[in-house]
């Protein structure tokens, strides 16, 4: 039998991670964890019902009433409804780095997270995957751009969608979250030791899909 490839791709804001993990994905026949995608839907549904986000004790309660669905067409499903738009907003992005840096919430979702990659050939993206979901993962990248880049991708993506777009308040929005991703005491965004870095800052789509495809052949080789 074929070995499982797990791979693990990981960074800051906006840094192409998803749509590189996506297309790659496809290719390949992988699975695809946008673990991004679970704590934004945690913060929603705490947005929603009105729980304040900087309680962590009620945010903590909220956890057992949420279910969390990703679908092979990318699709995201809390409580069985389809939030996979509502969950990209500015203030679910903020939300999610805010609810990120609470225990409860990461332990919840890790398990998710690694009860899915158990089942077949995976790529995750997130902050912590190298570091904490899957130390061991086959291949690990973090994959990182200039600050201007991605809030010029990430103010062109909001525009596709047709959410409300700001250059200057997404820059900001990106900085922010970096900020406390960066710095938070559990499972904070750092790179792996044993992670290749990925400058995507003067590359296009194409040209890192190659490179990933690149390291995968290299990885089943070894
Ligand atoms: O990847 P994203 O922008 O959709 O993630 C939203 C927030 O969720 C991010 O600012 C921090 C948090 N996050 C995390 O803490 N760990 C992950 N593995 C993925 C996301």
């Amino acid at each position: 039998m074929k070995k499982k490839i797990s791979i693990a791709i990981d960074g800051p804001s906006a840094a192409g991670k998803s749509t590189i993990a996506k297309m790659v994905a496809k290719k390949e026949n992988f699975i695809y964890i946008d673990t991004g995608a679970m704590y934004r839907s945690v913060a929603f549904y705490c947005i929603k019902n009105h729980i304040d986000l900087n309680d962590e004790q009620a945010v903590e309660q909220a956890i057992s009433n949420i279910q969390i669905r990703l679908t092979a067409d990318n699709k995201v499903y809390l409580n069985d409804e389809d939030v996979s738009l509502q969950i990209r907003t500015d203030e679910v992005s903020l939300g999610a780095s805010c609810v990120s840096k609470y225990q409860a919430v990461r332990t919840f979702l890790v398990d998710e997270q690694r009860k899915v990659a158990e089942t077949g050939n995976v790529i995750l993206d997130g902050r912590d995957i190298g570091t904490v979901v899957l130390p061991h993962a086959d291949l690990k990248i973090y994959q990182i751009a200039s600050v201007e880049t991605r809030a010029k991708r990430r103010y062109l993506e909001n525009k596709e969608r047709g959410l409300e777009a700001d250059l200057e308040t997404i820059k900001k929005e990106i900085e922010q979250r970096d900020y406390q991703d960066m710095h938070r005491a559990i499972s904070p965004l750092k790179k792996a030791d044993d992670a290749i870095e990925l400058d995507t800052s003067n590359m296009t789509l194409e040209e890192v899909v190659d490179q990933v495809l690149t390291l995968i052949n290299k990885t089943r080789e070894e």
